[in-house]
């Protein structure tokens, strides 16, 4: 990795962050992909934000879809967050966590579990580098309480007393 490339690194990871799963249609199923770059956007109409590298399959299946979910992971979820950026690392992996999905009224594939799972409409995209913002508009949503899934320094950490 050049230099300039782990001083990105270095310095953006000392910006902490929460973990989603975004999921999207896939032929025959649904395709999950682990995101830390993930941010709120607009409140009226509600909207998010979700950052997706160029060579990730994600990118043209959020084309394709129209519309994709987002679950915030809860502190007990890193092995999921890894699932879904690494694939599974034998067969039945997937059935050992619990990965399961369901659909939305709209049709939209969200992973259950989580403190929160995000419905949306894809509304913009836009290329910036070597990843395309994806904008979409929250058509549904719902939540529990618990405590979230850090990412801080190239680590996963649970949330300090407050
Ligand atoms: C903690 C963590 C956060 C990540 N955040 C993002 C992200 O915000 N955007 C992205 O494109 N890939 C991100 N990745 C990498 C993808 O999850 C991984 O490359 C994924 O396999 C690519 O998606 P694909 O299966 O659609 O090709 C992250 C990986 C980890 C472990």
């Amino acid at each position: 990795m050049s230099d300039h490339k782990q001083d990105f690194r270095r310095a953006l990871g000392r910006f902490a962050t929460g973990i989603t799963v975004v999921t999207v249609a896939k032929p025959g199923g649904v395709h999950g992909m682990t995101a830390n770059a993930f941010a709120s956007v607009s409140l009226e109409p509600p909207q998010i934000l979700v950052c997706v590298a160029e060579k990730a399959w994600a990118r043209e299946l959020l084309h394709a879809a129209g519309r994709f979910g987002v679950t915030i992971l809860g502190e007990d979820q890193r092995t999921l967050s890894d699932y879904f950026a690494f694939g599974p690392q034998e067969p039945s992996e997937g059935e050992r966590l619990g990965v399961r999905f369901r659909h939305s009224a709209r049709g939209t594939p969200l992973l259950e579990g989580g403190l929160a799972t995000l419905d949306c409409r894809l509304e913009a995209a836009h290329v910036s580098g070597d990843h395309t913002i994806f904008v979409g508009e929250v058509e549904e949503m719902s939540w529990s309480d618990g405590a979230p899934l850090i990412y801080f320094e190239g680590k996963y950490r649970k949330l300090g007393a407050t």
